[in-house]
């Protein structure tokens, strides 16, 4: 059983972890959270430390210590000196709140009315209900397991039975407190062009913070983070991951005391939210995850790349992933019609399957036109529908981009509606030219789904890019008077948005944020994949791919192969190229009349060898292998039955010295042969872990074929590298 509750203890299962919480006198708290252990004999873990200088609840006395306990939901200002989870000021001004246990109830399901991403499919749920007796506020704790990919899924809601109006300062989604613990924390950093840099830092005294202010999640953070034991390596070691489903401003905060009690909080951003509630009313906070592993970072990761894939993307795109060609990198705000239906034609003809039309098709360069989403006919004399006529006619389906959440100055929609536009009563700052709609305000919500379900209907698009080239500054709404409240509800609105369009119409939604700006959880509910980063060098796109399979699976981001010079310029190879794009969500994005044939029969053998591993990208396994990171990179993509896996290996910096590369595989069954795709050779699985294979000598006759891969490089060089399947051999 996932969920059991026994006498005053509440326990969540998973197939590997288990929590127990504990109803404790008054309060709730956690008794232990980690590996699976028998629920009997933990009492003597709650936490009586009696701390100088502490308070304590005088009804229960020194033994009852605030600030040493281990809680799920704290309030602020009670004497419990750790960040707290809650804060809210009532009627007379009065902030703070002590919450104890009331209650507890288990449904088969989330409430119905829970309105954000989650975690799919109908879970029994715990709710335990906490309350403050004095300010007649609830805390409703709502807890699901994912036991297969042993998370625990939580949710708070908050209710205001106080009689009054009362104001939300804070409301997290998740708090957990670790004793004594000792961590470093792992989480993404990173900028525009070089995002999900991963960061490794040990948890010291005072306060660590992931947080955006950007109004979406940003290029430079994330809301995923773990806390690992300093030993843990990518195999080995305790871990604790965390995430949320939300894309705006969060803040996920780590807080050691000076006893060493470790506390995390993660949620919306505080510091741009006030939320009022009237007697009655409620609110509730985004879903957050967490998971245990004893399997290390790479355990971690596997789990994670599970949820995602298998219970936050829509079940309808499992397995789905069109072989796009988008002509941005081609021909930019250049497009026409023209170029449109030559491109489709190669893309054709090089096994692609849906033409993508980027930015350009309604205005002339950056500074125009966004708001009002009409073609321009002189580039497009013949109109959209006869476009994608002739693009249907190749065989392919069509996709247009859309970036909804703008609007530019030079706009029918600017004039028609100023109001529209975020506003704080200063003047609105411009950035790329933009200034961004106001999605808190159901109008504009009800306009832009006029004008893409406009589209939708009337055409047959079965695909969408949706960008969004600039953070939110001065947040106010000059449409409703709640302004503490903006940031959030514009997330809401861009939700409700995507959550209608993809309900109504067969779509599937690309997400973009002038490269990864806002690729986490919630857009991932919506959009099967997002577009990772802007600079498409593959070198770069190497250290991006295997930093965010730290918690996102290569199935939700993508990467085109391009002509790969990124933001960089540098030149590579076409073959590692492919190699770096393969092992994401895969197309093309470059002008492909100008390829000459032998590159664009390269370019067919890479999209017929794409499809052959597409089953590894949708539905494997993802473990990252070790080797040396100043030269190579390399993974295994495993099937889940263990019956083969797709390897690829990738060389970064060529080695002077000759260097034999023996690389140890993991995640195949020991006990299964194996054949080596590269060389047919076939190997036990357990020989291919614990001896590994010597992929030096793979390298370097693999391109000596006639193969047209061979328009790559000779292996061991810089930018180079291989990829091959490896399958069981049945006896
Ligand atoms: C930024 C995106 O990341 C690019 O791929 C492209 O769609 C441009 N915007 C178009 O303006």
């Amino acid at each position: 059983m996932a969920i059991t509750v026994r006498e005053n203890k509440f326990i969540l299962e998973t197939k590997n972890t288990i929590c127990i919480l504990l109803r404790n006198d008054k309060y709730l708290e956690q008794l232990y959270y980690g590996a699976m252990v028998p629920d009997c004999d933990l009492e003597h873990l709650e936490n009586r430390q009696i701390l100088n200088f502490a308070p304590y609840d005088p009804a229960l006395g020194l033994k009852y210590i605030y600030g040493a306990r281990l809680y799920l939901y704290s309030g602020a200002n009670t004497g419990d000196f750790r960040t707290p989870s809650f804060d809210m000021t009532d009627g007379k001004g009065f902030s703070g709140c002590r919450f104890r246990y009331k209650a507890y109830e288990i449904l088969p399901a989330l409430p119905s009315d829970y309105a954000l991403p989650r975690v799919r499919g109908e879970r029994e749920t715990l709710k335990i209900v906490l309350t403050d007796p004095e300010k007649r506020v609830d805390a409703e704790l709502y807890f699901q397991t994912v036991e297969d990919c042993d998370v625990i899924v939580r949710f708070t809601r908050i209710v205001n039975r106080s009689g009054e109006r009362i104001v939300l300062r804070k409301a997290a989604s998740l708090q957990t407190d670790f004793e004594n613990g000792k961590f470093d924390v792992i989480s993404f950093a990173g900028a525009p062009g070089d995002e999900m840099r991963n960061l490794r830092r040990r948890i010291v005294q005072g306060k660590t913070e992931i947080s955006s202010l950007f109004g979406v999640t940003g290029h430079s953070s994330n809301p995923f983070f773990l806390l690992c034991s300093p030993k843990s390596t990518e195999d080995f070691g305790e871990c604790y991951a965390f995430n949320l489903l939300y894309s705006g401003n969060f803040k996920a905060e780590i807080d050691c005391d000076c006893h060493n009690n470790v506390r995390v909080v993660t949620g919306i951003n505080d510091a741009t939210f006030s939320w009022t509630l009237e007697d009655g009313e409620c609110f509730d906070t985004p879903q957050a995850v967490s998971l245990f592993t004893e399997e290390g970072i790479g355990g971690v990761s596997r789990r994670m790349h599970a949820l995602c894939r298998e219970h936050i993307i829509a079940p309808k795109y499992a397995g789905k992933r069109p072989i796009v060609a988008n002509t941005w990198e081609s021909f930019a705000f250049t497009v026409n019609e023209e170029k449109v239906k030559a491109f489709a034609r190669e893309a054709k003809r090089i096994g692609a399957d849906t033409v993508v039309l980027d930015d350009g098709w309604f205005r002339n360069d950056d500074a125009e036109n966004l708001g009002d989403w009409e073609l321009i006919t002189d580039r497009f004399p013949s109109g959209l529908g006869a476009l994608i006529d002739a693009v249907k006619q190749e065989g392919m389906e069509f996709g247009i981009w859309f970036e909804p959440e703008m609007v530019s100055r030079k706009s029918k929609l600017f004039k028609a509606h100023p109001e529209w536009v975020l506003n704080n009563g200063d003047v609105g700052s411009e950035s790329r030219n933009q200034y961004v709609l106001n999605m808190s305000d159901p109008d504009v919500i009800e306009y832009l789904y006029g004008v893409i379900a406009g589209y939708l209907s009337k055409y047959d698009i079965r695909y969408i890019k949706w960008d969004m080239n600039r953070y939110l500054s001065e947040v106010g709404s000059m449409t409703a008077l709640r302004q503490g409240e903006v940031w959030h509800r514009y997330t809401l609105g861009v939700y409700r948005l995507l959550d209608r369009l993809t309900s109504d119409f067969d779509v599937m939604i690309e997400g973009c944020a002038g490269g990864g700006g806002r690729f986490d959880p919630g857009m991932l509910y919506y959009e099967p994949m997002i577009w990772l980063s802007d600079n498409t060098d593959p070198y770069c796109r190497t250290e991006m791919q295997f930093a965010a399979s730290l918690a996102y699976p290569p199935c939700s981001f993508s990467y085109h192969f391009s002509k790969g010079e990124g933001t960089t310029g540098r030149h590579s190879e076409p073959f590692f190229r492919w190699l770096v794009s393969d092992f994401a969500c895969y197309g093309y994005e470059l002008d492909l009349s100008r390829l000459s044939e032998e590159e664009l029969r390269a370019c067919r053998m890479f999209t017929k060898k794409r499809r052959k591993a597409e089953k590894y990208i949708n539905e494997g396994d993802f473990y990252r292998l070790d080797v040396d990171r100043e030269y190579y990179y390399a993974c295994l993509q495993v099937l889940r039955d263990k019956s083969a896996a797709l390897f690829t290996f990738l060389q970064v910096n060529a080695q002077i010295r000759y260097e034999s590369v023996v690389v140890r595989l993991k995640g195949l069954d020991p006990q299964s042969r194996y054949r080596i795709g590269a060389n047919n050779q076939v190997y036990f699985g357990r020989t291919l872990e614990k001896a590994g294979l010597k992929i030096s000598d793979l390298l370097c006759p693999h391109f000596k074929t006639k193969d047209p891969l061979r328009i790559a490089v000779e292996g061991g060089k810089s930018g180079s590298g291989i990829s091959f399947e490896i399958e069981r051999v049945d006896d």
